[in-house]
């Protein structure tokens, strides 16, 4: 019915499309991709075979991975004037702002990957952005480090080569520990995709007006890079370094309850989850492996992370309003772990979320339903008036 609509701020009671991708049940703590359960393709897939998954809907067969290997590894390297565009960014500056900018660009350098109604342009843009952002984001870290861009070297995995990426120097060989190379691909996997979450959201919204899509991931990455979502990465380290020991957790949770203090407990609550975000528990193990393998088990925040969550699993506030820890709150000490500055922790984030981004974009542009999205608001300004001139004001 015209002018008729639900005021629904934050959309927590919208559907606003129809998904084959990921099945999430908040109230059980259940998250499938494509039907597979997060925890099984955790534990036995690897984040390349999940990108397929996502994208075409099923598990490859062993000519298909072949070949869908082959294709996102020679797309790996970026074009060369594309270094000139970090150039122009402060050493200083967040990779998440310089992943906006040279995301967005990247509409700028390639011409046949724009045309949104041809489904080979469509692909091609799929697979561009699959096989270039680590490329990307790996030299945003070397940028903000002052070292030389790392070009990518076909022989190795997707997430070897992004390791080899960010952490080899040219003086020598650089050997790729492939206990931690598992730990970051199985981090990957967990972050791929997670139904309507509001950087999603402005992807498709971004998308139904028919922008390119370069642009709609660099709309999903500014999005992801607020605090409330996966900004909360970084927020849930420098939270935990903020607390600092065991003994000052009860001053912390004092203030998480506090509804005059704007302090929230980082890494903790979900839209969706009113139960333990699955995703957090494999994230715990992977933190786990990774300090094992570093012999780093007595790594202070890990204390600290570990009975800030017992004891805030125990208090009433947090039982009564279902806050358990959510994806973020383990892998800030496990990044950390790995080798990366707490800044680059959100650009991982969106790393591994762009397989997600466009696979829903695409989706949504094969919709017969998709329509530009656009919601109506409730108006609370002034009455229709006459203009006043300036000097009878
Ligand atoms: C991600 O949506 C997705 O799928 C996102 C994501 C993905 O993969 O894409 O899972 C990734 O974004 C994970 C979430 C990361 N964010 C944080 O860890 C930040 C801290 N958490 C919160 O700010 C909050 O829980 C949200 C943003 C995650 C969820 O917000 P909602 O659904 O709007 O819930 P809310 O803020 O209204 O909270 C409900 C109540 C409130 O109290 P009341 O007003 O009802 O009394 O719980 C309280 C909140 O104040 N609350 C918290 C809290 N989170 C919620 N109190 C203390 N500490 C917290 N962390």
């Amino acid at each position: 019915e015209a002018g008729v609509f639900t005021y629904d701020p934050g959309f927590t009671s919208t559907g606003s499309c129809e998904s084959d991708i990921t099945f999430i049940d908040g109230d059980e703590g259940i998250l499938l991709y494509r039907g597979y359960p997060i925890d099984q393709l955790a534990a036995k897939s690897s984040f390349l075979e999940v990108c397929y998954l996502l994208l075409y809907g099923d598990l490859p067969n062993k000519e298909e991975m072949t070949k869908f290997d082959y294709t996102i590894t020679h797309h790996t390297m970026v074009h060369e004037q594309l270094a000139s565009f970090y150039r122009g960014f402060r050493r200083d500056a967040h990779p998440m702002a310089v992943m906006c900018g040279v995301v967005g660009a990247l509409s700028a350098f390639y011409h046949d990957s724009l045309d949104i109604n041809d489904p080979r342009q469509r692909e091609i843009a799929c697979v561009r952005l699959v096989s270039k952002i680590p490329t990307i984001a790996a030299m945003a870290y070397r940028y903000s480090t002052g070292l030389p861009f790392v070009y990518p070297k076909n022989k190795l995995g997707y997430t070897e080569n992004f390791l080899h990426m960010c952490f080899s120097v040219p003086a020598e060989e650089y050997v790729v520990n492939p206990v931690l190379a598992k730990a970051l691909d199985t981090i990957f996997i967990l972050h791929a995709d997670h139904e309507q979450n509001a950087s999603t959201s402005t992807v498709r919204l971004a998308g139904s007006s028919g922008a390119n899509p370069f642009a709609c991931i660099a709309a999903g990455i500014a999005c992801l890079w607020g605090p409330a979502h996966g900004g909360a990465n970084e927020a849930a380290l420098k939270m935990l370094e903020t607390i600092g020991t065991v003994d000052r957790i009860p001053e912390f949770i004092r203030r998480a309850k506090d509804k005059n203090d704007p302090f929230r407990l980082m890494g903790f609550g979900h839209r969706v989850y009113k139960n333990y975000d699955p995703r957090a528990k494999a994230m715990q193990i992977q933190c786990h492996a990774v300090l094992d393998e570093l012999g780093q088990h007595d790594d202070p925040l890990l204390h600290v992370a570990v009975e800030l969550e017992r004891i805030a699993l125990q208090d009433e506030y947090f039982v009564e309003k279902k806050l358990y820890p959510n994806i973020d709150f383990y892998s800030g000490i496990t990044l950390r772990a790995l080798g990366f500055p707490v800044s680059m922790f959100t650009a991982l984030f969106a790393l591994a979320r762009t397989v997600g981004w466009i696979g829903q974009w695409k989706e949504m542009l094969e919709d017969p339903h998709q329509k530009i999205g656009r919601p109506r608001q409730l108006y609370t300004g002034a009455q229709q008036r006459d203009y006043v001139p300036l000097d009878a004001r």
